[in-house]
């Protein structure tokens, strides 16, 4: 018998609820097309609505409700907005995105994959044509880092008051990171039906970044361990970049990078500059993975956040969390093969949509819609 695959929705914030009432929809519709054996719960928390409520942004067992399903797909997490209402009811960044970091360190999903694409269509921002073949895989450490939650206030409200924030890096989450760029590097390069070259003749290339001339400790532990795992992988090309000359080239020459490996704050913000490559925030997806152990569900969200200064005024491009509903459908695939073909077709889909200028929430989801429902 098939297996029926659970998928939590989970709207959140800001436009959160708005970019998901449209992937909701569209894959209600790909589940009626394909058949897919798949069940939809979605959940009014992490919300600011259910802080309001209850006192918390989600019930102390909401973690461990989501360990029960195959996937997560979330919409935003940050301020519900609209912006210019002072009286909203409005929580710190550190309360209403503490779930999102909770689940990313609850459920060890330790690597953050952000695909950068140009589709054809998308907005422009770069003048040189050579930023069409832009196409990189930005890996993001997702577990420690400069993310790790500790540290804290002293003397806090007065004079002098000091603030420690402890950025933390360990062998095994370097290791187990660096080692999963190198494989999706290899893997990229064989499902590329063209290949492309980077030096001596190599077909894939992995670039690592820190910032190893400030930060020495933790990058010269990124910047050994790098070295030593490329040692098993002579077919993939090595690179490195300080993270600030990255900002730099990721402008300059981005259709030169093919995987970018970076820890949790680099990654965070390299990632929003490579969304405007792809044309914008609306455009960008994301998934947070635990790659040794398929056991655990996969958050798949867009990079962008609650956008409180367009929430609420059908502002929101959805093709960012539809494309990470595509990652999610691809990543579910090899489970029924029914869902790799929805994954297929929502992908050609979205491509397709591209020549449209973005026109309204609702409307770029009924257009999708239709198109779905015509064939
Ligand atoms: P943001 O990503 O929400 O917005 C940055 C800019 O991009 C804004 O001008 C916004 O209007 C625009 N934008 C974002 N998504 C868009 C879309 N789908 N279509 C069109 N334009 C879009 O980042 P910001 O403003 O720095 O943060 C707002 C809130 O979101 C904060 O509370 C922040 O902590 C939270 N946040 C949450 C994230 C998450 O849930 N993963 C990620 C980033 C920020
Ligand atoms: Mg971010």
């Amino acid at each position: 018998m098939t297996e029926t695959l659970k998928i939590a929705l989970l709207p959140g914030d800001g436009i959160g609820p708005e970019v998901m009432t449209v992937a909701a929809e569209i894959l209600a519709e790909l589940v009626s097309r394909f058949q897919l054996p798949v069940e939809l719960q979605s959940f009014p928390w992490p919300s600011h609505d259910w802080h309001q409520q209850h006192g918390e942004m989600m019930p102390a067992d909401g973690v461990d409700l989501l360990r029960g399903f195959d996937a997560i797909l979330l919409g935003a997490l940050g301020d519900p907005g609209p912006i210019d209402d002072p009286q909203r009811y409005v929580l710190s960044d550190s309360i209403s995105l503490a779930p999102l970091l909770a689940l990313r360190k609850e459920l060890n999903l330790w690597a953050c994959e952000r695909p950068a694409r140009w589709l054809p269509g998308a907005p422009q921002y770069l003048a040189d044509s050579r930023a069409n073949d832009v196409d990189m895989l930005v890996i993001r450490e997702n577990s420690e880092g400069e993310y790790s939650n500790q540290g804290g206030r002293l003397r806090a409200g007065t004079p002098s008051e000091v603030a420690t924030q402890v950025e933390v890096f360990t062998a095994g989450a370097t290791e187990r990171l660096i080692r999963h760029a190198f494989e999706r590097a290899r893997q990229r390069a064989a499902q590329r039906h063209s290949p492309r070259q980077f030096k001596g003749d190599k077909h894939a290339q992995v670039c690592l970044i820190t910032k190893r001339n400030a930060q020495p400790f933790w990058g010269d532990l990124y910047t050994e361990t790098f070295a030593r795992i490329a040692r098993e992988y002579p077919d993939v090309d090595t690179h490195h970049e300080l993270v600030d000359a990255a900002c730099m080239k990721f402008v300059q020459c981005p259709w030169r990078f093919d995987v970018v490996v970076a820890s949790n704050l680099h990654g965070d913000i390299l990632t929003d500059l490579a969304a405007v490559l792809c044309g914008g925030p609306g455009l960008a997806p994301s998934a947070n993975l635990n790659p040794a152990d398929e056991r655990i569900p996969a958050l798949f969200e867009p990079v962008h956040g609650s956008a409180p200064d367009i929430a609420g005024r059908n502002m929101a491009d959805p093709r960012a969390t539809l494309m990470s509903l595509a990652m999610l459908l691809d990543h579910l695939a090899p489970k029924h093969p029914a869902i790799g073909n929805a994954a297929q077709h929502l992908h050609d889909l979205i491509a397709e949509d591209m020549k449209h200028a973005f026109s309204g929430t609702r409307e770029t989801g009924q257009r999708l819609s239709q198109r779905l429902a015509a064939g």
